[in-house]
């Protein structure tokens, strides 16, 4: 905890030691500093702190690649952001921060996670957490082609350009220890069902869906095993969320004369790949030496707030808060539309497709209790 407060000061524009200092007694600071080194010295090794948060994934985890690329899948205009620092959009598919951002904080890291396409970060700011997520991308290549996202072997490319440019910054030793100490956080394959399996015919005349759902999960594990091979150690594999319930399955649903509710067969679809991964995760650990993965599923929670969002402090489960909150986002979630609604803090979902900041910090809440503490 003392050495992750001064990570965080080196980022904050008031420098403690400047040379306002100077002409001051030094020597409270002194013991300060030697007490807190002694600290880092005694408690170093077997706890090594995380030095970053290295992010793979779609939306749920973009911090705005998508922005760089030409894809219809955006969302670096108003409404989205408004409730990020400066109410700023900047791709992430929320009113506010999304999840690796309120990890990264609660390991007294940086409050947000930079995405590695946008031109405004340099390696510099890279070295303490980058993103390579894409929104609507998937584990499969077929998926991140409906919409023209990065796939995730680019993002992997994209992750060696990384790792060159951190060795270069930080010479060798120091990058390496920035890579096999940091935690990666890995989350999709939401859009491997709804964009590709559910839409696209050539994939289910292919697979049975339980083939498809093994095929994810050899390429999941092809994947943990590739940036295992790149130095990755730790790492955190995100399950996938009720998916039926995302107000666009909901409405689905509806249009298909099934009534209001839930999308079950899409949940228990969800539920049964959770097992999957959670099996892999576990072999994972099993099979390679040093590797050391926990599967955060956000299932449960996500399941609770829907069921119960008043116990939450949430009004609105049902719709987001964008627009109709039916079936917008994107480009439908539009600043003019005046149906959106005023205070996200009250809707569990943001866009008919995603959480609001408020649904993100209780999940990432429950995953720090139940997954994420091994690391912190
Ligand atoms: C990164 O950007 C900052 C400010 O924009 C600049 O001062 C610094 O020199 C850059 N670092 C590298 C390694 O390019
Ligand atoms: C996905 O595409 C890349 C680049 O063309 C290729 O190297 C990789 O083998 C493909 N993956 C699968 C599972 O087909």
């Amino acid at each position: 905890m003392i050495i992750s407060s001064i990570n965080y000061k080196s980022f904050t524009p008031k420098n403690p030691y400047s040379t306002k200092n100077k002409n001051k007694n030094m020597a409270p600071y002194l013991f300060i500093l030697s007490t807190i080194l002694l600290v880092m010295i005694t408690s170093g090794g077997a706890t090594a702190k995380v030095p970053a948060i290295i992010v793979f994934g779609d939306s749920s985890v973009d911090a705005g690649n998508n922005n760089q690329i030409s894809t219809m899948l955006k969302s670096n205009f108003r409404p989205y952001g408004r409730d990020f620092f400066g109410g700023r959009p900047t791709g992430r598919f929320s009113n506010g921060r999304i999840p690796p951002d309120l990890i990264s904080e609660a390991f007294g890291l940086r409050p947000f996670v930079p995405a590695y396409l946008d031109p405004s970060y340099n390696i510099s700011d890279f070295a303490g957490g980058v993103c390579f997520a894409s929104a609507g991308t998937g584990f499969d290549n077929a998926t991140s082609n409906v919409l023209n996202v990065i796939p995730l072997w680019k993002e992997v490319e994209y992750y060696k350009d990384y790792q060159n440019k951190l060795k270069s910054y930080l010479g060798e030793t120091k990058a390496k220890d920035v890579i096999s100490e940091a935690l990666y956080i890995i989350s999709l394959g939401t859009n491997d069902f709804l964009e590709n399996y559910y839409t696209l015919p050539n994939t289910r005349s292919k697979y049975t869906l339980d083939q498809f759902q093994d095929f994810l999960v050899g390429l999941a594990e092809a994947f943990i095993k590739e940036i295992y091979g790149l130095g990755a150690r730790k790492m955190s594999f995100t399950g996938l969320p009720p998916m039926g319930c995302l107000p666009l399955e909901r409405t689905t649903n509806y249009v298909n004369g099934n009534g209001d509710g839930c999308m079950d067969g899409y949940n228990v679809v969800a539920s049964h790949f959770n097992v999957k991964l959670s099996n892999l995760v576990k072999k994972m650990n099993e099979e390679m030496p040093g590797i050391r993965v926990v599967f955060s599923n956000p299932y449960g929670p996500f399941m609770q707030i829907i069921r119960k969002p008043s116990a939450f402090g949430f009004e609105v489960a049902s719709v987001a808060c964008c627009a109709s909150g039916m079936f917008e986002m994107g480009y439908l979630c539009d600043q003019m539309n005046p149906f959106t609604c005023t205070d996200a803090n009250k809707y569990v979902f943001w866009d008919s497709f995603h959480p609001t900041e408020k649904t993100s910090r209780i999940i990432v809440d429950y995953l720090l209790k139940h997954s994420l503490h091994e690391f912190l």
